[in-house]
């Protein structure tokens, strides 16, 4: 038997600025996050094995023949099968991921994007971005119930995004490179109930919600113009204001709003929660030199882990 072998990944993002609102048709700003990636790896399997997909990490073992439909390895890799017309393949793909799993840093969309990319180069068919978004979107579904698409999109086509759900992706122009910290609050976040629950905030107060998802379109808008202009200052301000503006929409939480207050305290121009909100993770903007006192100060505060990023556009 020949043996193929091809891998596949894909990095993780952060939400910089607008998420829920973004659920809502209002814009979103995000990035890659290169520093941690889920990889797939796929390797032939003897003939009648079928395909077997194991997630390393998390000691689980999904055989496609066998997994309900619902479950998104398997959802992936139908929705990839299907998508080239092709037959099941005799292969085993190994997924490793080092994006800290429900923490709001897009692990599932970049599990999905790395399957998909293995997949599809293991049947010969590699697929461009625009064609491997849509399939991770309908895993994100899963996932997350309604997503707004901005993770797959963010995680696939790898650049800092101005993102309004359902139009082309735009590109960011970015002034001046400007450095992130993300820290961890080591609590899961969960994206699906609490994208629910702010559905059903919404449906019971309309007027209130949307007046919020406006505001956070508008400085969503405003900050896009001030990481064009390199205007780190104004940035801060509005990341701050976006994280009181969540937390009026009820999704920050107690462990959140101390790492943003000492990220604050320690010198960051702005910080706010970051994803989906009640864990997970915050985002910090820094001066390179203050750095290595703002990351300290996150973890004296509690955080179990803080990435450090830099945009340079
Ligand atoms: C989750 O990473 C971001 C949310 O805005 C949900 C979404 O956009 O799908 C909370």
């Amino acid at each position: 038997m020949n043996t193929y072998r091809h891998t596949g990944y894909a990095p993780g993002k952060v939400i910089l600025l607008g998420e829920h609102a973004v659920v809502y048709g209002r814009p979103a700003i995000a990035v890659p996050v290169t520093q941690v990636r889920a990889t797939a790896t796929i390797e032939s399997a003897p003939p009648g094995d079928g395909l077997t997909i194991v997630a390393a990490d998390l000691g689980r073992t999904v055989r496609l023949a066998t997994a309900p439909p619902d479950e998104p390895l398997a959802a992936a890799a139908w929705l990839t099968l299907g998508h080239l017309s092709a037959a099941e393949p005799d292969a085993t793909v190994t997924i490793r991921s080092s994006i800290p799993i429900a923490s709001g840093l897009g692990s599932g969309a970049a599990v999905s994007a790395a399957l998909i990319r293995a997949l599809t180069a293991f049947l010969g068919h590699p697929i461009p971005p625009e064609e491997l978004s849509p399939l991770v979107f309908e895993v994100e579904k899963i996932h997350h119930g309604t997503p707004s698409g901005i993770d797959n999109t963010v995680v696939v086509y790898e650049q800092p995004v101005y993102f309004v759900r359902g139009q082309p992706i735009e590109r960011i122009a970015v002034g001046a490179p400007f450095t992130l910290l993300i820290g961890d609050t080591g609590l899961p976040s969960p994206t699906k109930e609490v994208v629910a629950d702010v559905r059903r905030a919404w449906e019971h107060s309309p007027a209130r919600f949307d007046a919020l998802f406006d505001q956070i379109g508008d400085l969503t808008l405003e900050a896009r113009q001030a990481i064009a202009a390199g205007d780190l200052g104004t940035l801060g301000r509005l990341m701050d204001l976006n994280h009181e503006l969540l937390s009026e929409m009820g999704v920050s939480a107690p462990v959140l709003d101390e790492l943003v207050r000492a990220a604050r305290a320690a010198g960051a121009w702005g910080a706010k929660l970051s994803g989906a909100g009640r864990g997970g993770n915050v985002v910090a903007l820094v001066e390179e030199a203050d750095a290595a006192d703002v990351e300290k100060a996150l973890l004296l505060a509690g955080a179990r882990q803080v990435i450090r990023t830099q945009i340079v556009g």
